[in-house]
C-alpha cells in the first residue's frame, strides 16, 4: 500500500501550489511591478515649463557713454544696438548658422560655437554662418528708442 503525499502532511503545512498555477501567479506580480514601476517612473518624468516668453518689442535706453560703433546689449536680450551720426539701429545676436547668441568684438561679431564672424554691419566675414546677421526694426519717439526683435529691416536702415 503506497501512501499519498497528502497523508502524509501535518494538517499544519501549507498547501503545496502546483507548479502551473505558481507560474501564473509569478507572471501576475512580475507584471503587476512592471505596470507599477512604470507608473511611478511616469509620475517622476518632468513636468513641461512652460515660462512666458518676453514681448519681441521693447524699449532701451542707450547709455549717454556709448561710442559711435560701439555696441549696446541689453541684459537678457540678444540684439546690439548702435548709435552713429546717421541715427540708431538694432543688429541681431543670433547666429544665421544654428543660432548661437553671437559676441559683440572690436570688429563686429563673434560666434562661439562653430567661430563664424560677422562685421559690425552684419555680413558675414567668415563662415559657416550662411547669411548676414539681420537687422531689426527700431523706432525713435520722444526720445524712447523701442526695438522689435520679430521684424527685420534692410540693412543700413537707421533711425534718426
Ligand atoms: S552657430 Fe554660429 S557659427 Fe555655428
Amino acid at each position: 500500500m503506497t501512501t499519498t503525499p497528502a497523508a502524509s502532511r501535518s494538517r499544519l503545512d501549507p498547501e503545496p501550489v502546483p507548479r502551473r498555477d505558481w507560474l501564473g501567479l509569478s507572471s501576475l506580480w512580475a507584471a503587476a511591478g512592471a505596470l507599477l514601476f512604470g507608473v511611478t517612473g511616469m509620475l517622476k518624468l518632468p513636468k513641461a515649463a512652460v515660462l512666458a516668453s518676453p514681448s519681441k518689442k521693447f524699449k532701451v535706453t542707450l547709455p549717454e557713454s556709448l561710442a559711435a560703433g560701439e555696441a549696446f546689449v541689453p541684459p537678457g536680450r540678444a540684439v546690439a544696438i548702435y548709435k552713429d551720426a546717421q541715427g540708431v539701429y538694432a543688429v541681431s545676436s543670433i547666429c544665421t548658422h544654428l543660432g548661437c547668441v553671437v559676441k559683440p568684438n572690436a570688429e563686429g561679431f563673434e560666434c562661439p560655437c562653430h567661430g563664424s564672424r560677422f562685421a559690425a554691419n552684419g555680413e558675414v566675414t567668415k563662415g559657416p554662418a550662411p547669411r548676414p546677421l539681420p537687422w531689426l526694426k527700431v523706432t525713435v519717439a520722444g526720445g524712447a528708442i523701442t526695438v522689435d526683435e520679430a521684424t527685420t529691416v534692410p540693412q543700413g536702415t537707421k533711425v534718426a
